[in-house]
C-alpha cells in the first residue's frame, strides 16, 4: 500500500481529517501521499513531510487509477462522478468515503471499528474494497451504546437527537452564528439596562426571528433561539431520511440486515456547532442492573465515558460544551423508566466532525497501513 489520494482535504470534514491524521503521525506511515482538488490543479499540495508535490485534478481518472487507495471527503457528487468510472475501467483499489452515496451499497462497508472491527474484518478477508463512514447521528450513537446491541441486549431504541449546525456544513454553522448575532444587535440597548422589560425584550427578538432580515439563506428559517423538526429529505413514510438512516445504518454496522433491530425517533436540528446529542429510549430484552449496564458501556471502547446520573456532573460533562472538539462520548442520565425495568433511558453528546465523520475514515486508513 503505497499511493494514497485525498480528495476533499480543505474542505470542514477533510481539515478535521488532515488535523487528526498529523496529530497522530499518520503520514510517517504513508509512502506517497497525493493530493487532488477541483479547482485548484497544480498550486502546491500540503507537505505532509513528504516535500510539496503540485495538486492534481481530482477528476483526472488516469492519476486516480494509480493509487493504492483513495479517501474522500469533497461528497457525494464527487462520488456519483467518480467511482463507478474508475471501477469501470479496472481500477481495484480501496476506496474511504465520508459521503453517504456508496453506504448502503451491497458490497460496502460502513467504517466504526471500535464497534464493528469484525464487520470490517470479515469485509476485508472477502475481498471488499469499499469503506464508507457512517451517518454522524448513528455512528455517535453506537460509540455509547453499541456494546448493548453487540451482546444482542435490545429489543428496540428511540432515538430523539439534537444536532448541531455542522451536520448541514461549514456555511449553516456561520448562519447560525449570523442569526445569534442578529437577534444580540436587535436588543443590544435594552439588554445593558438591567431594568429594562423583559417581556418587551422577548418581543423585538420575537419579531427579529420572524422578519425577513433574519439570516436565512441556509437554513430557510430561523435556529438560533429556535430549532428544526426535520433533518434532510421527506420521505412517502412520513420519516425524515436522517430518521431512516438511524436503522437502517445501525443494523448494516452491526452486520445484522437479516435480523434488524428497529430504530427509530425524530431528528431535531439545535443551535449547537459541532456536538449532536441524543435522548435514547432503550427496550432492553431483559432487566439489566443499571451495575451491570455501566460496566458494559464503560468496557466497550476507549472514549465512551459513564457518567453519573447525578446533577452536578451532568450539565458540566454532558453537553456540547464540553465534549466539542474532542474524542471523548460521554454517555450518562442512565436510568429505569417508569415504563418498567426493562425500559432505560440514555443520554448522549458526540462530536459531529470526530466520531461522527473524520475519525472513522482516519483509522481505516490506518488499518489498511499496518
Ligand atoms: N446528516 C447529518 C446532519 C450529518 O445533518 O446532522 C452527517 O451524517
Amino acid at each position: 500500500m503505497k499511493r494514497i489520494g485525498f480528495i476533499g482535504w480543505r474542505g470542514m470534514v477533510g481539515s478535521v481529517l488532515m488535523e487528526r491524521m498529523r496529530a497522530e503521525g499518520d503520514f510517517a506511515h504513508i509512502a506517497e501521499p497525493v493530493f487532488f482538488t477541483t479547482s485548484q490543479q497544480g498550486q502546491p499540495a500540503p507537505d505532509v513531510g513528504h516535500g510539496c508535490q503540485p495538486l492534481l485534478d481530482a477528476h483526472d481518472l488516469d492519476a486516480l487509477a494509480q493509487l493504492d487507495v483513495i479517501l474522500t471527503c469533497q461528497g457525494g457528487d464527487y462520488t456519483s462522478a467518480v467511482f463507478a468510472p474508475l471501477r469501470q475501467r479496472g481500477w481495484r483499489g480501496y476506496w474511504i468515503d465520508a459521503a453517504s452515496t456508496l453506504r448502503l451499497a451491497p458490497d460496502s462497508t460502513i467504517i466504526l471499528d471500535p464497534v464493528n472491527r469484525e464487520v470490517i474484518d470479515r469485509a476485508l478477508d472477502a475481498g471488499k474494497r469499499e469503506f464508507i463512514g457512517g451517518n454522524c447521528t448513528v455512528s455517535l450513537m453506537l460509540m455509547a451504546i453499541g456494546e448493548l446491541l453487540r451482546r444482542d441486549l435490545v429489543e428496540w431504541i428511540s432515538s430523539m437527537t439534537y444536532q448541531a449546525a455542522s451536520g448541514a456544513g461549514a456555511r449553516h454553522m456561520r448562519e447560525l452564528l449570523a442569526q445569534m448575532g442578529a437577534l444580540h444587535a436587535s436588543v443590544a440597548a435594552s439588554l445593558a439596562d438591567a431594568d429594562s422589560s423583559i417581556l418587551d425584550l422577548d418581543r423585538t427578538v420575537t419579531a427579529t426571528l420572524r422578519s425577513a432580515a433574519l439570516p436565512r439563506d441556509r437554513f430557510t428559517v430561523p435556529l438560533a433561539g429556535s430549532l428544526i423538526p426535520w433533518i434532510d429529505k421527506q420521505l412517502d413514510n412520513g420519516q425524515s431520511r436522517e430518521e431512516w438512516k438511524g436503522g437502517v445504518e445501525t443494523n448494516k454496522i452491526l452486520g445484522r440486515e437479516s435480523q434488524p433491530i428497529p430504530v427509530d425517533g425524530l431528528c431535531v436540528r439545535i443551535g449547537a456547532m459541532r456536538c449532536h446529542s441524543q435522548g435514547l429510549t432503550i427496550k432492553l430484552k431483559q432487566d439489566i442492573p443499571l451495575d451491570d449496564i455501566t460496566a458494559l458501556l464503560t468496557g466497550s471502547n476507549d472514549w465512551v465515558r459513564v457518567i453519573p446520573n447525578e446533577r452536578e456532573q451532568t450539565i458540566t460533562d454532558l453537553s456540547p460544551a464540553a465534549v466539542s472538539g474532542t474524542l471523548t462520548v460521554p454517555v450518562g442520565r442512565l436510568r429505569k423508566l417508569a415504563m418498567g425495568p426493562q425500559y432505560l433511558a440514555a443520554f448522549t453528546v458526540g462530536d459531529q466532525l470526530l466520531w461522527g465523520a473524520a475519525e472513522p475514515l482516519r483509522r481505516m486508513l490506518r488499518l489498511l497501513l499496518a
